[in-house]
């Protein structure tokens, strides 16, 4: 496996790799990789002839008060794990190397941010876009693989490559989660003893909301009763909107969504579904 930091070694194994005729499935991630990672992986291994990682934690979608400085890195254990995985090539550029000048030219999610993390997260997904954009014209990969776990962010990036003709595929892969049902995530490192054993109530109460909403209940108000009696976290928010259009009363593909704050981590957990 290569490990390359700069936009020109990774453009030299681009155009190698394309000339060669062999296909790149691109796994994007901010690193501390988990088996939700490996789940990208797999996807774009089964897919493509090459697998390219990134690592990077990108500034420009995390808020001024958020957790970019903390947020978890691990570049050891990381390339470990993606090589055992069998990644032909991870891109860990830094972030001078990533964004060299300020640009002049901004991205906008729209009305797709206006809902769900978007909303408690001004700017996040307009962050987002920034470096996946880079992303797929760096890389130029046939298929970029996503995780269901970020919805709305999948959605967004559906709604990019379709709306602007970037030639790649994107590919939803199903949420990744522990024996319990919590969602894997980078960030549940964060949780306490006591929190971690509350945290799988969240997928618990998306389920028998699922459940409700089926049966045409409104789902709202009995998982607001489940989370705040059984955990100490506090609701972001729980919506249930249509999928992948994130628009309210939705009538057939859905989301029911949420987002859980305890004390260190922000917990966000989904279910896709269809409501007939
Ligand atoms: P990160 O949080 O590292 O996640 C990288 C990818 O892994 C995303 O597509 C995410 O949806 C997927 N993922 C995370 N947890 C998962 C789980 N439990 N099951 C399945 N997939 C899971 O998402 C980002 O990084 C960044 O926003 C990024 C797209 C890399 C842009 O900076």
């Amino acid at each position: 496996m290569q490990v390359v930091n700069t936009v020109q070694d990774l453009k030299k194994w681009v155009q190698s790799t394309t000339q060669s005729g062999r296909s790149i499935g691109l796994v994007p991630t901010m690193g501390f990789l988990h088996e939700g990672h490996m789940a990208l992986v797999e996807a774009a291994k089964a897919e493509n002839d090459v697998v390219a990682m990134s690592i990077f934690v990108n500034p420009a979608q995390f808020g001024p008060n958020e957790d970019f400085d903390r947020y978890p890195r691990d570049f050891e254990r990381d390339s470990m794990l993606a090589e055992k995985a069998g990644v032909d090539i991870i891109f860990a550029p830094s972030v001078k190397e990533m964004y060299p000048h300020d640009s002049q030219i901004t991205m906008s999610a729209g009305m797709l941010a206006n809902v769900l993390c978007g909303k408690s997260r001004p700017g996040h997904f307009d962050g987002v876009l920034k470096v996946v954009t880079k992303l797929f014209h760096l890389v130029q990969p046939n298929a970029a693989y996503f995780g269901q776990k970020d919805a709305q962010q999948l959605a967004i990036i559906e709604s990019l490559v379709r709306d602007f003709n970037f030639s790649l595929k994107i590919r939803r892969v199903e949420t990744v989660r522990e024996q319990d049902g919590l969602a894997k995530s980078s960030r549940n490192v964060y949780l306490s003893n006591a929190e971690r054993r509350e945290a799988p109530e969240l997928y618990r109460s998306l389920q028998r909301g699922v459940k409700d909403a089926r049966e045409g209940q409104d789902p709202i108000p009995e998982m607001i009763r489940l989370i705040e009696s059984e955990t100490s976290g506090t609701i972001d928010y729980i919506e249930l909107l249509s999928y992948p259009d994130l628009q309210q009363e939705p009538k057939e593909q859905a989301i029911l969504a949420l987002a859980v704050q305890f004390q260190k981590a922000r917990l966000i957990d989904n279910i896709i579904f269809n409501l007939k």
